[in-house]
């Protein structure tokens, strides 16, 4: 089916987190140190972001709906996948256990979640997820003072 309009960004931001869950699951321990400080920084400026429109805006409507028990779902997921991501220095074994399940989230949000209830999610709550992607993706405004006259 196809992903409507309200929810395209945040698909769009899944294939980023596949693509990323791919690399923690192929972690070598040569190279474990270096990529997980990239996955951190991708988790602090994508993902987190992303997770907090979801805590505010989605749970709430799937909630509404009667859908709580895939919301509740997605609840858990994030505080596991916040809880590694805390973490500065995990074993290689950890850095994949977080591609499994940024992987499997990824998927039950796509499949599970989307798929099954995006005509049904209330207007308002689609309305709120559209407008907070649009401003997650604007750059903030320069800090830079005018230039001198
Ligand atoms: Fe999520
Ligand atoms: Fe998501």
């Amino acid at each position: 089916m196809k992903r409507i309009a309200e929810l395209r960004d945040l698909s769009d931001d899944h294939h980023t987190a596949l693509v990323l869950a791919q690399r923690c699951r192929e972690a070598s321990a040569s190279g474990a140190a270096e990529l997980w400080q990239r996955v951190r920084e991708a988790f602090r400026l994508e993902l987190e972001p992303h997770f907090q429109i979801e805590d505010r805006h989605l749970l709430p409507a799937l909630e509404a709906i009667g859908e709580s028990d895939r919301a509740r779902r997605i609840r858990d997921d994030h505080a596991a996948l916040r809880e590694i991501a805390a973490n500065d220095a995990p074993a290689v074994g950890e850095i994949s256990r977080f591609g499994d399940l940024l992987a499997s989230h990824v998927r039950f949000e796509e499949r599970e979640v989307f798929e099954r209830t995006q005509h049904r999610l209330p207007r308002a709550a689609l309305d709120a997820i559209a407008a907070a992607c649009r401003a997650m993706r604007t750059p903030a405004p320069s800090r830079e003072a005018p230039p001198a006259r």
